[in-house]
């Protein structure tokens, strides 16, 4: 599987994707106290990209550890880290043959990372790895797109733009529907980043990368499935009061499981 060109740019996907990193982090750490085991510190953050979560946990004194597949991000983050002194622990792991070693209270797998494993095989040994890596009780928070709309499935283009000191950075995220493969409910998808930075713009362009399209009720049966989570709840928000649900056309299903 190739990676998004774009995930060679941590700095960029910094600026790109910090609009909401205080409500996801405030929305972990209330899963934690509604759901989570006691005195849960120890976090695992699968695929953790540029690390915006991983740091803003570790400057509330989480004791943190990331997995990324792009040696770029991880590189990023260990810099950060320190540079800022944090207690962050980070390396290059596949989420599809994940090898990290250790114990942890709570894990999350955030912004669409979790859609990289693209077959029923491919969930379910990662469901069942990272329960091995979760103390009994322990939380895993997924969080991935759902169409809101049948007739947007594979079809859908976002753009957004974020700000840091002098760089802008412009987000284009598009769907590829001619790229639908109808049974195994995978298609491409790209990032194309816009950065206009010291008087200039620029282009890095992700190139096209293989995701699988998760339907809700499919998803809930994969995680009974696999024999080792319960499913607590589901958010169309990192909030714990707004469910999942088509009052609030929910375009994201956040997901919180927990070790049984
Ligand atoms: C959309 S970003 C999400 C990053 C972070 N979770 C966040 O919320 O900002 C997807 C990340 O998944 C990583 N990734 C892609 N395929 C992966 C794999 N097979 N195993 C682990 N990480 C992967 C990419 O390098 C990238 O950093």
């Amino acid at each position: 599987m190739s990676n998004s060109e774009v995930y060679r740019y941590p700095r960029y996907y910094a600026i790109g994707y910090q609009w909401n990193t205080q409500q996801e982090c405030q929305f972990i750490q209330s899963c934690l106290t509604a759901y989570g085991p006691a005195q849960a510190k120890r976090l695992l953050d699968i695929g953790c990209g540029s690390g915006r979560h991983l740091q803003w946990l570790a400057m509330q004194g989480y004791p943190m550890t990331g997995v990324d597949l792009s040696s770029e991000m991880v590189a990023f983050v260990q810099e950060q880290a320190s540079q800022n002194h944090l207690s962050i622990a980070v390396s290059i792991d596949d989420l599809r043959e994940l090898s990290i070693q250790g114990t942890f209270d709570a894990a999350y797998c955030f912004m669409d990372t979790f859609r990289f494993l693209l077959t029923n095989e491919e969930v379910l040994k990662h469901l069942r790895k990272v329960a091995e890596l979760l103390v009994p009780g322990g939380l895993y928070l997924t969080d991935f797109w759902i169409p809101s709309q049948w007739d947007q499935i594979a079809s859908e283009i976002h753009q957004w733009e974020q700000t840091s000191g002098s760089t802008l950075v412009r987000v284009f995220y598009v769907q590829h529907p001619e790229s639908v493969d109808p049974v195994a409910q995978t298609f491409e998808d790209e990032l194309v980043f816009e950065i206009e930075e010291a008087g200039q713009t620029k282009q890095i362009r992700g190139g096209r990368t293989r995701t699988r399209l998760f339907m809700p009720q499919e998803f809930r049966l994969l995680v009974e499935h696999s024999g080792v989570f319960d499913c607590v709840s589901t958010h169309g928000e990192f909030d714990l009061s707004k469910p999942f649900d088509s009052f609030y056309h929910s375009w994201r299903m956040i997901t919180v499981l927990k070790k049984r």
